[in-house]
């Protein structure tokens, strides 16, 4: 009874509802955390709220929106950016290095251009100059529409999906006067403690590390990928409005509290000051401050607060009259290089470091610095010895800015990078392509304890329960040398941790027992091959079927497999023919470890059909379609040839669409491509 019940509803209203109150929740959260930096709740429930709105977009897509949270991750990569013309031009600021420099460029200035009295007061807003790139955002009835970078000023590119991704960002305004148009201005950044995870994730990686937060913020948001962008944790500070309509501001001051009301970020440190006495004292004050801050600003800047007072000033040379760039002498101090460290990371990556002597910089004493890798090293010809420039830019990492050669005696020595790694003597090698020296040895101490956590974690072998905590313990104790002694623990050595009970011992040793029987892509992606994401292990399973192919496999075989280059061919087959990773392979085994074989998609609805998707892509994201393609055994191509058998073709498609037409090839719409897969599973 109860069964038809349910069979019979029409769920849709239910779903309308839950997904309205999850929407709300979320962005309430996103609030408290990316904003007032207060969350109420662990990431694992926040999480988990976010997965049952996506999981009922899927469901209804009728019920999707574009200012739904989920739709701050995913996406389609573009191909390039779409250019976008600002309605108004975004200017830049003239620069001022000093108090007198202040009061001369701006407050004189304006003064002299208004007809003022030298001695009477100008209010100014002052506020702090984000060190970052400037972006536009246009809300249309409070609903965030587009989104793009400053470019020159007059067209930057589109980059609505990458911005949608900001989480302290609302994608819909709140608040009952919202206008029917409202452009705002901001800075995008990335706090200094995201900045060094990323230049540590970089490093470690093998890529080279942004110099600067700035670099990292712009070199973020600028990704074809949006998933890559909400990987990395930018925020933007709102700080001047563009075109409006539906609202006027009376200045400054007042644009920037409404901007507040309706939910936009605005730095809490901006503050109006009478005269330009209170707006060079505010100069100073920030100065102060800076380095307590946890993201960069690179000065001030000071701008007239009165809007009728803007207009009349007007423009020169495309910058504004009533506003100037104060800007913060840099950080730099002078020291002497006393030696030059290796330190080995979790992927085996030899970074040199400088050790200093202690220095100190804006109030931090200074002591080591990178020097991010030997090309580096060799480039800025760094010896031992030297007395060399030290800079904080930004992070709080320093870096060695450049050496003072005139400072030499002749005593300084070069630092030749190391043929064997620093902690487990292994061979270092530099794998073409990158500029980071890496040690091979995958028993190498410091790799050891990343690669465990890395094997253990949920989307490699998923082995529930053992996490940093368990991981470190198991090291200190001796316990574990590489991955495959997880497989040779006993209860009893659990029960040597601390607080550890019966009851977790059990449920470790029976998720390490459920663990061997893995399925070959997590198992691949487990053993943390440089280059192999989820993605890549998913492809190599697919076309080798095997772990024993996969251990045969030449790099020619390798590059062979879609999306794989010459680079991650190269370091799938230099991890496989190294003789420690292959007796560790070889233990797994012996334990039990060995990933079931896969069958290749062979024989589906689709078998033999080619694709090729273009244009930008609203129903699913590229790496859905794929899926959709692939897993009913079609083929997902690059271009347009006479082999191709249906061009998908989204909004904006250009060159491919005109090639299909041209060859006379059926070209579909999403939704036509989302029935030729129904039909096709039938
Ligand atoms: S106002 C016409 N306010 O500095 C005035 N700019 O050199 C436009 N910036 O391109 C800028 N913080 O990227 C303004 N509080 C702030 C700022 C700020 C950083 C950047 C912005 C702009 C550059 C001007």
């Amino acid at each position: 009874m109860q069964l038809s019940l349910l069979e019979n509803r029409d769920p849709r209203p239910d779903a309308e509802k839950r997904v309205k109150e999850l929407r709300t929740l979320l962005q309430y959260h996103n609030r408290r955390y990316y904003q007032l930096d207060a969350p109420e709740i662990s990431d694992a429930e926040y999480d988990q709220l976010f997965r049952e709105l996506a999981g009922l977009e899927e469901r209804y897509p009728e019920l999707l929106t574009a200012d739904s949270p989920t739709q701050r991750v995913g996406g389609v990569p573009a191909g390039r950016f779409r250019t976008v013309t600002h309605s108004l031009p975004m200017l830049s600021l003239e620069n001022a290095t000093n108090d007198e420099e202040i009061r001369a460029k701006l407050d004189a200035r304006v003064k002299k251009e208004l007809g003022l009295a030298e001695s009477s007061a100008i209010p100014y807003m002052c506020e702090p100059k984000m060190d970052g790139l400037a972006v536009e955002l246009v809300y249309e009835h409070g609903v965030l529409t587009v989104a793009s970078t400053r470019g020159d000023g007059v067209t930057g590119e589109d980059v609505t999906k990458n911005i949608r991704t900001l989480r302290g960002l609302p994608l819909r305004l709140t608040g009952e006067d919202v206008p029917a148009l409202l452009e705002v201005r901001g800075e995008v950044y990335l706090s200094l403690d995201a900045f060094q995870k990323i230049n540590r994730d970089r490093e470690e990686n093998g890529d080279p590390p942004f110099v600067n937060p700035r670099n990292a913020a712009a070199g973020s948001l600028r990704q074809l990928d949006p998933k890559v962008t909400a990987r990395r944790p930018l925020s933007l500070y709102c700080y001047a409005p563009g075109l409006v309509e539906g609202a006027s501001f009376a200045s400054q001051q007042e644009f920037l509290n409404v901007a507040a009301g309706w939910g936009l970020p605005v730095n809490p440190l901006v503050r109006p000051v009478n005269d330009v006495g209170g707006a060079v004292a505010y100069y100073h004050e920030l100065q102060e401050l800076r380095e307590s801050l946890p993201y960069e600003i690179d000065g001030t800047v000071v701008k007239v607060d009165s809007f009728e007072l803007q207009r009349e000033l007007g423009e020169k040379s495309r910058s504004p009259l009533w506003a100037i760039a104060c800007k913060f002498p840099p950080r730099q101090a002078e020291t002497e290089l006393e030696d030059i460290l290796l330190s080995v990371g979790r992927t085996g990556v030899i970074t040199p470091v400088a050790r200093l002597k202690p220095v100190e910089i804006s109030g931090v004493t200074v002591s080591r610095a990178t020097l991010h890798n030997w090309d580096e090293l060799a480039a800025k010809d760094i010896r031992i010895g030297d007395t060399v420039v030290v800079e904080r830019a930004g992070d709080v990492i320093p870096a060695v800015v450049r050496v003072l050669k005139e400072k030499r005696n002749g005593t300084e020595q070069p630092s030749l990078p190391p043929e064997h790694c620093p902690e487990c003597g292994s061979e270092v090698v530099r794998i073409a392509g990158e500029v980071a020296l890496r040690c091979m040895g995958i028993s190498c101490p410091p790799q050891i304890r990343e690669s465990i956590k890395h094997f253990a974690s949920r989307g490699a072998m998923d082995i529930d329960g053992l996490g940093d905590k368990i991981v470190e313990q198991l090291l200190s104790l001796g316990l574990v040398h590489t991955v495959a002694d997880l497989y040779r623990l006993t209860k009893d050595d659990f029960m040597r941790f601390d607080r550890m009970g019966d009851k977790l011992a059990s449920n470790l040793l029976a998720a390490l027992e459920a663990s061997r029987k893995c399925d070959l892509a997590r198992y691949i992606y487990a053993l943390g091959i440089r280059h192999v994401g989820e993605r890549t292990a998913k492809a190599l399973a697919q076309a080798f079927g095997s772990l024993d192919n996969l251990e045969k496999a030449t790099v020619e075989e390798l590059t062979s497999v879609r999306d794989i280059g010459t680079t991650v061919a190269q370091s799938i087959f230099t991890f496989f023919n190294n003789p420690d990773n292959r007796t560790v392979i070889s233990r797994l085994k012996e334990y039990g470890v060995y990933p079931a074989a896969v069958a290749k998609t062979v024989g589906g609805r689709l078998s033999g059909i080619n694709f090729v998707f273009t244009g930008a892509l609203t129903r699913f994201s590229r790496d859905e379609a794929r899926k959709l393609v692939e897993d009913q055994g079609g083929n997902m191509v690059g271009s347009v040839s006479r082999k191709t058998d249906y061009v998908v073709a989204g909004d904006e498609a250009g060159s491919k669409l005109a090639k299909a037409r041209e060859l006379g090839i059926a070209v579909l719409g999403e939704d036509e491509f989302l029935e030729l897969l129904k039909r096709s599973e039938k």
